[in-house]
């Protein structure tokens, strides 16, 4: 009850300062925490409080002790944690077991993926939250800042993953990516020259294999050539090309996105017996569909299955496995934008800043975000009425 009152003031009073709070992840396999130590400290120069649910960074290498030495308070419960704070700050959507424990009014800063969950978006309309959505925050010019960190995180681990892979034991080829004095170095060819292809081409050029990257952006290609090192080639992508290049190549990226579409499949079931045996594929875009027909969303716990002599690894949540490191680049990108709803209360924050507006999603009952309306048949009521 106090935090609600308080955030009813916090709206009138965009100075007020406002109470965080930060549950445990509960998600199965969820390491990651949304605010860091460093993030606590910042809340608390702006004159913020904040909870802190027991060990919930642990899983990602911080500890109670390294909070409360930033200024959080500890509590016990998940259930306290929701019961006192104005805003939730979260990683993943709420799952069933905290719809409950969700108030009125309280601000929600996550990721919540709505399109894919209907019981979620009837939970939150039922629930009457402000659920801001890490996933639909967009620039201008259309990137969506808290989606990228991700990205980066699951492009670099994608070669790491694939250089594991093709190791004989672990069912590849037995190729080192770099070679060595007097022995090429594998063929690496990534699918899709975005985000996560950039960053899987430049770790697969730094450990010296021959790489290629296929877009069918030519502007996008153009820019790869002039940055990329010397053993990166761009080459145009279309089907002859796919099936000229997984010929010869030994570890093969999925890294395509059509925004809001399932993933094109530039690789097909036939075109994996035009592959050598123990080639490793590893299809990134597996979250929406994958590139490659024959992927299947695999786990952690059992990351890869064999067909047709082809690795495949098709891991939905890859940054899930480097929780330290997709901690720290989450929550540099959420931040900044956190501390402008705290500093100034969502209505004003999302008033002043075109980014954070497209963020919100489900408000106060409404859906304001037309991506969750269309995909459940749900009336679109305008950001302006919440306002
Ligand atoms: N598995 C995971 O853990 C994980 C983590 C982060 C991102 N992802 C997924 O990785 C995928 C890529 O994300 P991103 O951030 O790099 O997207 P992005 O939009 O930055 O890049 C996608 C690129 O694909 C290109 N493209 C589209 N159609 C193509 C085609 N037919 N052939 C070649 N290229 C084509 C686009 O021109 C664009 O450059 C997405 O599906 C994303 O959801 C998965």
């Amino acid at each position: 009850m106090i935090g609600l009152a308080n955030n009813r003031k916090a709206e009138i009073n965009p100075h007020n300062p406002m109470i965080i709070g930060v549950p445990k992840e509960i998600k199965n396999n969820e390491n990651r925490v949304a605010l860091t130590p460093a993030g606590v400290a910042e809340f608390k120069k702006n004159g913020h409080t904040v909870y802190i649910q027991t060990q919930a960074g642990l899983g990602s290498g911080f500890s109670d002790e390294e909070y409360v030495k930033a200024g959080a308070s500890i509590l016990p419960t998940i259930e306290e944690v929701y019961a006192i704070a104005e805003m939730i700050c979260k990683v993943k959507e709420p799952i069933a077991s905290e719809y409950n424990l969700i108030k009125e009014n309280q601000l929600l800063f996550t990721y919540f993926h709505f399109a894919s969950s209907e019981p979620l978006t009837h939970a939150m309309i039922e629930r009457k939250a402000i659920c801001l959505a890490y996933e639909t925050v967009e620039k201008t010019d259309r990137s969506l800042p808290l989606l990228i960190p991700m990205s980066e995180v699951a492009g670099r681990m994608a070669i790491q993953e694939g250089a594991k892979y093709l190791e004989k034991p672990m069912g590849g080829r037995g190729i080192l990516l770099g070679g060595v004095a007097g022995v090429k170095p594998a063929n690496v060819l990534v699918l899709g020259g975005g985000i996560v292809g950039t960053q899987a081409a430049k770790m697969a050029a730094g450990l010296g294999a021959n790489v290629t990257i296929m877009d069918i952006s030519l502007p996008r290609l153009r820019y790869l050539e002039d940055v990329m090192p010397v053993n990166v080639d761009t080459v145009m992508s279309n089907e002859y090309n796919v099936r000229e290049a997984i010929k010869v190549s030994d570890l093969i990226i999925g890294a395509v996105l059509i925004p809001g579409a399932k993933a094109p499949h530039l690789i097909t079931r036939e075109m994996l017996k035009e592959m050598r045996e123990g080639t490793v594929l590893v299809d990134v875009a597996v979250d929406q569909g994958g590139c490659i027909e024959t992927c299947q969303p695999t786990t952690h716990e059992n990351p890869t299955f064999v067909i047709d002599g082809v690795v495949h690894y098709c891991v939905a949540n890859m940054p899930g496995a480097v929780p330290y490191t997709s901690t720290l680049a989450l929550t540099n990108a959420t931040l900044p934008y956190a501390l402008q709803l705290a500093n100034k209360g969502w209505k004003k924050a999302c008033t002043d800043n075109e980014e954070l507006k497209k963020g919100l999603n489900v408000v106060t009952g409404k859906i304001v975000y037309k991506g969750v309306s269309d995909a459940w048949g749900l009336t679109l009521s305008s950001i302006e009425s919440v306002l």
